[in-house]
């Protein structure tokens, strides 16, 4: 990986800065939630533009300033602590999300500016010249970080920052459950697929009908036709008086063949390296996006790979792309899959009731593990694992919202 991701983080933060985080972390950590929740606020009101890029439903939930918080805090634990777990995966992460929203270095001011705004004026008094002078040097660590490893990004996938999204013709629309739609898209300019790793997303942008534009990412759910990405959403409705999703129901709603969407290049580093090591793909719900791709691609070139697919699900019916994974795991000399249904079918003999259990699931020896699906499911396939004596760094995830797994499992080390 890059050299930017993995410097010597103890000789980052001059010795009188790092003095003064040792002894003002703590009180930062217990109200970096509440920082976060200001800083927001106070940047939309003075750059409204910036609600375009931002995910409007993970400020309401709260999820994207807790994310935030924690990245910031555990950022600056292991520039004091030279004996805290790596974080080259959090910021690997960042930056290809950043990357796919078309952050550029000049906006590090902007968020800066605010966000150590936001600093001030919820410590108080206790922010004196010195604390202010020492967590500026960390958060411009921390940016100059990103901004050089976006940078690497941007410059690998030959894009342009300022113009992060190309328009894609909807060829063709599947409906693959009754809540799960695919849109096969189409570079709109007649120019070739961007490279697409198995198990990337793209940020797909909107013009909803409210005006409002927003992104959300979505996971390349197969790359089988060279020409075309699919994307694969599932339709999210509000629950306990919450609103239903708004991106996942224009696509399904209003999207027809023939419509323009402005898609990113793709980014992410949930992807599987080429290596002989025996795979276990473990997904819920939307999560089997990422088991396709994946699948497809062994069976494309290493066909002599073994694949264990482990999928759990309301029911049967909700089980997205279920046949065409089985379709490509036939082109598998060692695949295996394995499926868990809330509502278990009586004819269904092959499927088991209730939540994925893994602790009896046969497991080939040196299992390299790849989930996606919501935290609590992936929590519990992690746990399992381990208790099966699967190493955590053979474990690797993908959350399909802001990465809030780390707050609660500070020792999961991917990547
Ligand atoms: C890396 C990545 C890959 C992904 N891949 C896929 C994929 O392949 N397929 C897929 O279907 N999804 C995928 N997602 C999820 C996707 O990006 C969207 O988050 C999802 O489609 C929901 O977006 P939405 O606009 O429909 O819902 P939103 O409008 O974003 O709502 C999301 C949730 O927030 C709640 N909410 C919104 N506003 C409020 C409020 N004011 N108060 C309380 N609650 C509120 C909603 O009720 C809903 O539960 C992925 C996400 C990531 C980060
Ligand atoms: C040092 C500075 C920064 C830090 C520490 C930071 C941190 C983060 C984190 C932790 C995430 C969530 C990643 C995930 O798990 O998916 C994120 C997402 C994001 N960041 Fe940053 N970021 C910084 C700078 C910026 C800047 C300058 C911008 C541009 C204005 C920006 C815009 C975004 C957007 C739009 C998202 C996606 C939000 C969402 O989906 O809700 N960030 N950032």
């Amino acid at each position: 990986m890059s050299t930017t991701l993995s410097p010597d983080r103890t000789s980052l933060l001059s010795e009188s800065s790092a003095a003064v985080v040792r002894a003002t972390a703590g009180v930062v950590a217990e109200h970096a939630e509440q920082i976060t929740a200001r800083f927001y606020p106070s940047m939309f009101a003075a750059h409204p533009e910036l609600l375009r890029t931002f995910n409007q439903a993970n400020q309401a939930t709260g999820e994207q300033p807790r994310a935030l918080a924690a990245s910031v805090v555990a950022y600056a634990v292991q520039l004091i602590d030279p004996a805290a777990p790596s974080f080259a995966h959090v910021m690997r992460r960042i930056a290809h999300k950043h990357v796919s929203l078309g952050i550029r270095p000049e906006q590090y001011t902007i968020v800066g500016r605010h966000l150590l705004g936001a600093v001030g004026d919820v410590l108080g008094d206790a922010v004196t010249p010195q604390v202010a002078a020492a967590w500026d040097e960390v958060y411009w660590l921390f940016a100059t970080q990103l901004v050089a490893e976006e940078a690497r990004l941007y410059a690998a996938a030959g894009i342009d920052p300022a113009q992060p999204t190309r328009p894609y013709r909807v060829v063709r629309r599947a409906q693959e459950t009754s809540d799960v739609v695919s849109l096969v898209l189409e570079p709109a300019d007649g120019g070739p697929l961007p490279r697409i790793v198995p198990g990337q997303y793209v940020s797909v942008f909107v013009d909803l009908p409210d005006g409002e534009r927003q992104p959300r990412q979505y996971t390349v759910s197969s790359t089988r036709q060279g020409t075309r990405l699919q994307i694969t959403v599932r339709r999210v409705r509000g629950t306990g008086g919450a609103p239903d999703g708004r991106v996942s129901g224009f696509l399904h709603d209003r999207v027809a063949v023939g419509d323009l969407l402005d898609v990113s290049a793709p980014a992410g580093d949930f992807v599987v390296e080429d290596s002989a090591s025996p795979l276990l793909l473990a997904s819920a719900g939307a999560g089997i996006t990422t088991v396709l791709p994946i699948v497809e691609h062994i069976a494309r070139t290493q066909p002599q790979r073994p694949v264990v697919v482990a999928h759990a699900d309301r029911a049967a019916a909700d089980h997205a792309l279920r046949e065409t994974v089985l379709h490509a795991g036939r082109e598998l000399d060692d695949f295996t899959s394995h499926t868990w249904y809330e509502q278990l079918d009586p004819a269904d003999t092959t499927s088991r009731e209730g939540f994925m259990d893994l602790s009896d699931v046969p497991l080939p020896e040196g299992v390299q593990v790849f989930t996606c699906g919501p935290l609590p499911f992936m929590r519990h396939v992690r746990a399992t694992l381990l208790a099966r004596g699967v190493p955590a760094e053979r474990i690797r995830y993908e959350v399909f919202g802001p990465d809030l797994w780390a707050q609660d499992v500070p020792d999961t080390p991917v990547g």
